[in-house]
C-alpha cells in the first residue's frame, strides 16, 4: 500500500535539509574558509575521486541540518506519523550527503566534470541514500521511494534556482 503524502513529507524533511544546507553552509561567514574536499584532492588514475564540489563543511553542515530538523519534528511528533528520532534523522543526513557523494563518484569516473548536469540523478540521488541509510531503522518501502522522488524533483528544482541566485551554487541545477 502507498504511504500517505504527510507521512512522506514528514519522514523526508531532514534529508532534503541535509542536501540544501550541504550547500548554505558556504555562504556562513564563520565557515568561509573551510572547503577542504572530502577526498583532499586525491586522483586515481588521473581523475579526482569526489571532486572539489564534495566538502567536509558540506557534509558535517548536511548531518548537522538533518539532526537539527529531526529534533524540531520531535517536539511536535503527530499522532499516526512514523516517530522522529535523533538517529532516523542523523540517517537521512548521513545517507543524502553519501547518496550525493557516489554520483559525484560516478559522474568523475565517467569524465564528467563538477557540475556537470545528470538530469533526474541530481534531484534523487540523495534521497535515495537517505532511505537506504533510514531503512535501518525504518520499513521503508518502494511506494515511499516513489513519493519521495516525485515530492523531491519540483521541490529540488525550486530550491535549486534560489540557491544559484544567491550565488551559493554555480548551476541551476
Ligand atoms: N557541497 C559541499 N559539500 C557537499 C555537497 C555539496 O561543499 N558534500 C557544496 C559545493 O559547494 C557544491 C554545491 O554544494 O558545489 C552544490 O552541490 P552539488 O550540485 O552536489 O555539486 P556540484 O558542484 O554540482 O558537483 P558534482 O558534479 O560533484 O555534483
Ligand atoms: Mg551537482
Amino acid at each position: 500500500m502507498l504511504p500517505g503524502v504527510y507521512e512522506v513529507l514528514w519522514v523526508i524533511l531532514p534529508a532534503w535539509m541535509a542536501n540544501s544546507w550541504a550547500i548554505n553552509v558556504k555562504g556562513l561567514p564563520l565557515l568561509k574558509n573551510f572547503s577542504t574536499p572530502i577526498d583532499f584532492g586525491y586522483k586515481v588514475n588521473g581523475k579526482r575521486i569526489l571532486g572539489d564540489g564534495k566538502t567536509w563543511r558540506g557534509l558535517f553542515g548536511g548531518v548537522s541540518a538533518a539532526v537539527f530538523t529531526s529534533y524540531i519534528q520531535m517536539q511536535f511528533q503527530p499522532v499516526g506519523m512514523p516517530q522522529m528520532t535523533l538517529t532516523l534523522g542523523f540517517l537521512l543526513g548521513f545517507g543524502a550527503v553519501l547518496g550525493d557523494m557516489v554520483e559525484s563518484f560516478i559522474k568523475r569516473r565517467s569524465n564528467l566534470e563538477r557540475g556537470h548536469p545528470l538530469f533526474l540523478m541530481d534531484h534523487l540521488d540523495y534521497i535515495f541514500g537517505a532511505f537506504f541509510m533510514a531503512w535501518l531503522v525504518l520499513p521503508v518501502d518502494l511506494g515511499y521511494l516513489l513519493i519521495a522522488s516525485f515530492l523531491t524533483v519540483p521541490v529540488h528544482f525550486i530550491a535549486n534556482i534560489i540557491a544559484w541566485k544567491f550565488k551559493l551554487k554555480k548551476n541551476p541545477w
